[in-house]
């Protein structure tokens, strides 16, 4: 099964986010990531809701937001609200994780779980089952363009054999540092989402990028 590409928008110019998403489009992406930061699960501060509900408008691709925010049970809703499709949390950032998983699912998104790259797999051992994506962070999150950890690729495998003991149909999204010299091996330890931001919008050739990281995965699949 071919993965699917999500270019993460934290690469691209704020100022034009709107050319952005339409980029990703025409360059075939399946979904779109959007990083919201609060300045305080990270140090970094990106965009809140309103910007989900203009994305919203710009595009038909799923919004797959990526909430590195405390306590996301406060706001998750908001998110919803302004029309995302996919909504990730950190494990880390919440002590009701279940509840939010269930908060998505009942807002009609798709309920994610994010882990760090210092939080093991187990962590998710207890929501396996109300999970539809597990997201491995590859790099500490707050910032794009940093290097690829490589212990994920393991990780990933790991991951993947724990979701199938438990009969869990939970999708591997991979996020950071992701590109085409680790695309494939992702995908061949499981990862069935890969996201990128400077391997595609740090290109020059966006739409071309896109293809490549396809392209990556499937060299190695063969
Ligand atoms: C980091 C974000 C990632 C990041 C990926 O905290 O969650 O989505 O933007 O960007 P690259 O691919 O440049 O590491
Ligand atoms: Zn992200």
């Amino acid at each position: 099964m071919t993965v699917r590409i999500a270019p993460s928008l934290l690469a691209a110019d704020f100022a034009r986010l709107a050319d952005a998403v339409q980029l990703a489009e025409e360059g075939g992406a399946d979904l779109v990531h959007v990083d919201v930061m609060d300045g305080h699960f990270v140090p970094n501060l990106t965009m809140g809701p309103p910007v989900v509900a203009a994305l919203r408008k710009a595009t038909r691709l799923p919004l797959d937001v990526h909430l590195m925010i405390e306590n996301p049970e406060a706001s998750l809703q908001q998110y919803l609200d302004a029309g995302a499709d996919w909504v990730s949390v950190h494990v880390e950032a919440t002590r009701h994780l279940q509840r939010c998983l269930d908060l998505i699912r009942r807002g009609g998104g798709r309920a994610g779980a994010a882990i760090n790259p210092g939080t093991p797999t187990l962590a998710l051992q207890a929501v396996s089952l109300d999970l539809d994506y597990a997201v491995i962070m590859s790099v500490n999150p707050g910032w794009g363009g940093q290097p690829f950890l490589a212990p994920s690729i393991a990780k990933v495998r790991l991951l993947r054999g724990e979701l199938q003991a438990v009969g869990s149909r939970a999708s591997i999204e991979v996020d950071g540092g992701v590109e085409t010299g680790n695309a494939g091996a992702l995908a061949a330890a499981g990862a069935e989402i890969l996201v990128a931001g400077t391997a595609i919008y740090g290109q020059q050739d966006v739409r071309g990028a896109i293809e490549k990281l396809r392209q990556a995965n499937r060299t190695v699949r063969a």
